[in-house]
């Protein structure tokens, strides 16, 4: 198991073009969701891009070296985090105080970012556990994913924030 997930797994930018089964993507989000992130704020958001039309929505904002291996992947997830994730944390977290820690900014942006990138991280480890192979990316640009993705919300996908991961069943 520590070969598949850290020693031996490397980044792959080629892909099968079955799908990825859903009970499968599931099981690693419900594994991903368990890592530890700041006073339990899980600022992550997470869009997984199935179909030829998302990707489609999805390509003018990559960078040319990206665009083929995106589009062939079978599954790719937009890895976002949400600058009012603070909102949740008296229903996530222990201490009702805790709201007012990060409710401001720029603490709210900082352990957005933070705690989204570290849950991208979970994921990609989940990924690997359940049998997939993924490349994170950040290769692409994020004004033009919010505008696609997530306009008029509070999600923001700003470099390095949001990583695309490809996902393909190991043989
Ligand atoms: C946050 C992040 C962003 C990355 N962005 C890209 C990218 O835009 N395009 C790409 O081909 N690889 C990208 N990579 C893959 C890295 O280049 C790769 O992980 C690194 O070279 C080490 O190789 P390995 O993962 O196979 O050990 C990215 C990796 C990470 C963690």
């Amino acid at each position: 198991m520590l070969d598949a997930i850290l020693v031996q797994a490397r980044s792959h930018g080629d892909f099968h073009d079955r799908p990825v089964p859903e009970a499968l993507l599931r099981q690693a989000h419900d594994l991903m969701k368990w890592g530890p992130t700041t006073a339990n704020s899980q600022p992550a958001r997470i869009l997984y891009l199935y179909s030829k039309e998302s990707r489609e929505k999805l390509r003018p904002a990559l960078g040319p070296v990206n665009v083929e291996k995106t589009m062939k992947a079978p599954l790719v997830a937009i890895v976002a985090y949400d600058t009012r994730f603070y909102e949740n944390l008296p229903r996530l977290y222990h201490n009702p105080a805790a709201i007012n820690w990060y409710n401001k900014p720029p603490v709210a942006e900082i352990n957005g970012f933070r705690n989204g990138s570290l849950q991208g991280a979970y994921l990609i480890i989940a990924l690997r556990a359940v049998g997939l192979d993924c490349g994170a990316m950040s290769g692409f640009d994020n004004h033009k994913v919010d505008e696609a993705f997530f306009a008029g919300t509070a999600i923001l996908a700003a470099a390095w924030f949001l990583e695309r991961r490809l996902a393909r069943v190991r043989q």
